[in-house]
């Protein structure tokens, strides 16, 4: 928990391997939200857990997400050419635990919605984002992938899923 390991720095310039436990835990001091990321792999809907979502720009809307080199939905993301961004809200940490599950039927239990591109919008969530992908861009053992938003939804009414520190949280908005 807080302060356990101390306060590290680590030079990743040098000749020693990459220390990707202290990269991890340094990146896992970046609060974010938490999203499921969904498309379509031909008529079947697929998708996973993901805290990379950022937003980019607003004129035009573009928004992206990194998927790591070896996802099972990257053939599916390239191939269909859009997703859909559900940002979850605190009450649906199952449904992240769901969707970062291997090996599981990740739609086991889930309603989904489509809007313009077919690919799965689950109801209920504090922000779903409908993208068309623009731009796909190799960078280290992940593709960002930056999308076109075609359409969104939002419920401001709820408060977010937190994830910081490797584990999910909740935050208290006023
Ligand atoms: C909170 C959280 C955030 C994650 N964020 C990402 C992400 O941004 N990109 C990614 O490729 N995988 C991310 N993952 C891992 C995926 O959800 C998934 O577990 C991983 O891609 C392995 O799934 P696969 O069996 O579909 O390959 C995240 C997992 C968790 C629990």
């Amino acid at each position: 928990m807080v302060g356990m390991t101390g306060p590290r720095t680590i030079d990743l310039t040098g000749e020693a391997a990459a220390d990707a436990r202290a990269l991890r835990d340094a990146f896992g001091c970046f609060t974010t939200g938490v999203t499921v990321v969904t498309t379509l792999d031909g008529t079947r809907p697929v998708g996973f857990t993901a805290n990379s979502f950022a937003s980019v720009s607003l004129d035009p809307p573009l928004a992206l997400i990194c998927v790591g080199n070896e996802a099972s939905c990257l053939p599916a993301l390239t191939a269909s050419g859009v997703f859909v961004v559900n940002v979850l809200h605190v009450d649906q940490q199952a449904l992240a635990a769901q969707f970062a599950r291997r090996g599981a039927d990740r739609f086991a239990g889930v309603s989904a919605e489509t809007w313009h591109t077919g690919a799965p919008v689950l109801p209920g969530c504090m922000a779903n984002f409908e993208c068309r992908t623009e731009q796909s861009i190799e960078a280290g053992d992940h593709r960002i992938l930056i999308g076109r938003i075609l359409k969104v939804h939002h419920d401001a009414d709820h408060e977010p899923l937190v994830y910081l520190r490797g584990g999910y949280r909740r935050v208290h908005t006023d």
